[in-house]
Parts: C-alpha cells; structure tokens; sequence
C-alpha cells in the first residue's frame, strides 16, 4: 500500500492505494467516479479515457500511484447537466450515442484532440507539416481512432466534434 494524492475536477484527494490499482480503478472504485467506463481494461477501446495535466490518457493503462500531485478531469468535471460543456451539448444535439457507454471517453477524448489540433501537434495522416493544422474529417477520423464505438455512431459523433471544431476554430 502506498499514499498517493491527486487533483480531480479541481478537487484534492489522498488515498491510501495498493501500488497495483489502476488509475480506472482508483477513480471508480475509490472515488465512486462511475461516469469514467470501464470497457475492455486492455486500452483498446478508450471507454476509460481521462484527461491529466491538459493530455488525454487510457486511465485503465496507467497506475493510480504514477499520477501523484497530477490533475485529472472526467467527464464529471467537464460539465453539469444545467451547463454543459460545449462538446456534451453537441454529442446531445447530433444525437452522438445510443447506449452512451463510450460517450464519456469519447467526449474527453474530443477534449484532446481540439487541444492538439489548437496546438498544432501533428497525427499519422497530417500531410503538410508547415501548413496550419486543420480537423479534417481524415484527422478527426484519425485521432478519434482510439474510441470505439459498439452502437456505431461514428457519423454523428463526427458531426459534434466537428461542429465544436468548427466553432472554436
Ligand atoms: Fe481502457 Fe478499454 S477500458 S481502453
Ligand atoms: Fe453505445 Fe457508443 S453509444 S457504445
């Protein structure tokens, strides 16, 4: 057991954690965040997707005790349901889910790419290097890759995400 202490959603937490705890587990079962899922625990589909200090991260591959005086966001510190976060309000709008159990890792993961998009941090199908960096639906496709999906409703997820992009750029 080890202490580690953490910020989530702007609030300090010290917990006392077998080293082995994931960073998932410590926030679900620990700190009863239940809107961060749990899908495959093996990052490959993204249910579990937070953000620390600002970057998006599988929280299933990470060790709790690796992110102490870090700051974490889920999807419950994006938004409440009287002000959502302009992203939540778009995936409701284009009617971005249908079971909305990879909705909160698809949402932070959003998170991230309009941060790396805005700070011009290339991906794998980014062709001009020198040119302002666009999200197109290849990058959007592209960065959001991690985030599966079951229901299948990538086309209007890509039509939220693009509808925040849009606004932001
Ligand atoms: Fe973490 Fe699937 S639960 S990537
Ligand atoms: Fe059901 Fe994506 S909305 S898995």
């Amino acid at each position: 057991m080890t202490r580690v202490s953490f910020d989530v959603n702007g609030e300090t937490h010290q917990l006392e954690l077998d080293t082995r705890t994931t960073l998932l587990d410590a926030l679900r079962e620990h700190l009863h965040l239940t809107g961060t899922k749990k899908g495959c625990d093996h990052g490959q589909c993204g249910a579990c997707t937070v953000i620390v200090d600002g970057r998006r991260i599988n929280s299933c591959l990470t060790l709790a005790v690796m992110h102490h005086g870090d700051e974490i966001t889920t999807i419950e510190g994006l938004g409440t349901p009287d002000g959502l976060h302009p992203l939540q309000a778009a995936f409701v709008e284009h009617d971005g889910y249908q079971c909305g159990y990879c909705t909160p890792g698809q949402i932070c993961s959003a998170v991230g790419v309009l941060a790396e998009v805005k700070a011009g941090i290339p991906s794998h199908v980014t062709a001009d290097l020198n040119a302002p960096l666009r999200l197109t639906n290849a990058e959007l496709r592209e960065r959001m890759s991690g985030n599966i999906c079951r229901c299948g409703a990538y086309s209007n997820i890509a039509e939220a995400i693009s509808e925040v992009a849009g606004r932001s750029a």
